[in-house]
């Protein structure tokens, strides 16, 4: 038997998959790492930490005794997105990654559209937001001149582990999508956008495929994580793309919804045909010559992990969830809006702060849950909404993965929301898995990913929205819409107080 290993550079976490050429999930390591807040709006982490996690993961796997290492034939990778890993001439990181969910460069996204107007969406297709890397770039060449000056090289999280793991550094299209540097249908590093903001074009690394053989293992690395150095490295994608592959969103008129740290409601493109203003993210998908739309919640399963550590961190998530899904339908009056780390989809506002809105004195913590679960969907459904209206008539189902799909009530709660049926994986393995799928078809295992996915993808039960239940949400998300333009100016006026 054959195998392949699928690496999920998470938020707060590397995950390592080990599947088998059949699809079977034969091994799961887990490191956990927590993300440096230093100030409100800030989020960082030390990229050596990436590295050492991942190796331990790695060997994790590779010490498991009923492991023929000598049959991992190769590995790929799936990372989270836009984080700026700046590095030296020696390719050392000069200083801490910038993450994805950091929301300190409002001015500098100004700058970006004040230079560049309309030729931002025409080239990069995305608006300028907080999370993405060129903004990143501009800010540390303002505030910390005396690094960007050492710069010779820019790289995303999951890149700069990979050039860790093999000595090669570059960066392939799915994730270049979310710098605002590439010209996202060209699948060229934009040099009207390099010019027009004074980045030099030669800290932009080499592109690739997703699928690309990058390399092998470096004979020391091997050595440290027991692994053969002939274990092949495929370049790999951006997690939500890697999600997608995964889930088998592979052809047009898919759709998923991940509740990860963040939550993405995407949708696959063949080809760019509607007009986008950039109130989607629309970015290469980690499949050839496809891409896909996407709105993003900022802090989806962030909320609920907020929640717990505050108010609840005895409990298990399990059974926190629980008696979130044993309480009725509206919390009983209480509306969430998860707006903790400001926000992305459909409002572009890193200053607005979630709220809790018609708290009484008989609500308990499980309408406080409830009312979290229920928020982070409503706020999805606001991505999916503009996804319908732009064009994606034909969402008649969406696959769901993470966090959201670990929970049978929170996954029926999906289809009620979203008043769509809701497809639960087998194998509910997301990003890691679309990474190992790159692997396999990489190490010729399979001739493409869609006859991958037909082997690792399969559906365990589909939730069909209950039409009592559509009613009334359709009811409480249209109030939860009001939430957001009757809290921003009071959030304006309280940020100075942060
Ligand atoms: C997508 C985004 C997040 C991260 C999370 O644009 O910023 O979903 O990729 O890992």
């Amino acid at each position: 038997m054959e195998y392949v290993l699928g690496i999920d550079l998470g938020t707060s976490s590397v995950k390592a998959l080990l599947v088998d050429q059949e699809g079977n999930v034969c091994k799961e390591a887990v490191q956990e790492y927590t993300p440096l807040h230093s100030k409100t709006g800030y989020s960082e982490q030390d990229p050596e930490d990436w590295v050492s996690y991942t190796l331990e993961a790695m060997k994790e796997i590779s010490d498991d005794k009923n492991v023929d290492v000598n049959n991992i034939k190769g590995l790929s990778f799936s990372g989270q997105m836009h984080g700026l890993v700046l590095l030296d001439e020696e390719h050392h990181p000069l200083r801490n990654a910038i993450l994805w969910n950091d929301t300190r460069t409002t001015d500098q996204c100004r700058q970006i559209e004040s230079v560049l107007g309309d030729r931002l969406i025409s080239i990069a297709k995305n608006q300028a937001l907080e999370g993405f890397t060129l903004p990143k770039l501009l800010w540390i060449k303002e505030h910390e001149p005396h690094l960007y000056e050492k710069a010779v090289a820019f790289v995303l999280p999951k890149d700069y582990v990979r050039f860790r793991l093999t000595g090669i550094l570059n960066m392939e299209y799915s994730d270049a999508a979310g710098t605002l540097l590439l010209d996202v249908e060209s699948k060229a590093w934009s040099k009207e956008i390099c010019q027009a903001l004074d980045i030099s074009s030669s800290i932009c690394p080499t592109l690739v495929e997703s699928g690309d053989f990058v390399g092998t293992l470096s004979p020391q690395i091997a050595e440290k994580i027991n692994l053969s150095e002939t274990t092949k490295v495929f370049a790999g994608g951006a997690d939500n793309a890697c999600g997608a592959i995964g889930s088998g969103i592979l052809k047009q008129g898919l759709s998923l919804c991940s509740i990860g740290t963040s939550g993405v409601l995407l949708s696959y493109h063949e080809k760019e045909d509607q007009d986008l203003k950039g109130e989607l993210h629309y970015f290469n998908h980690a499949k050839s010559n496809a891409w896909y739309v996407m709105g993003v919640t900022l802090a989806a399963g962030d909320s609920l992990s907020w929640f717990k550590k505050t108010f609840a961190p005895e409990k298990s998530f399990e059974a926190l969830v629980q008696e979130g899904a044993d309480t009725p339908i509206g919390a009983a009056g209480l509306l969430f809006t998860p707006y903790i780390m400001g926000e992305r989809t459909p409002y572009a506002d890193s200053q607005i702060r979630g709220s809790f809105i018609g708290m009484d004195s008989s609500h308990e913590l499980k309408h406080f849950t409830r009312a979290v679960m229920e928020g982070i969907t409503f706020s999805l459904r606001d991505s999916l909404e503009i996804l319908k209206t732009t064009g994606n008539k034909d969402i008649s189902q969406i696959v769901s993965i993470g966090g959201g799909a670990k929970s049978e009530a929170w996954l029926q709660m999906q289809a009620d929301i979203f008043g769509t049926p809701i497809i639960k994986l087998k194998s509910e393995q997301g990003p890691a898995l679309g990474a190992a799928m790159l692997a396999a078809v990489g190490c010729g295992l399979f001739p493409s990913l869609d006859e991958c996915a037909e082997t690792y993808v399969e559906i365990e039960k589909v939730y069909t929205p209950v039409e009592k239940n559509v009613k009334i949400y359709d009811e409480l998300y249209g109030i939860y819409r009001t939430v957001y333009c009757n809290t921003k100016e009071i959030n304006d006026k309280i940020a100075s107080f942060r």
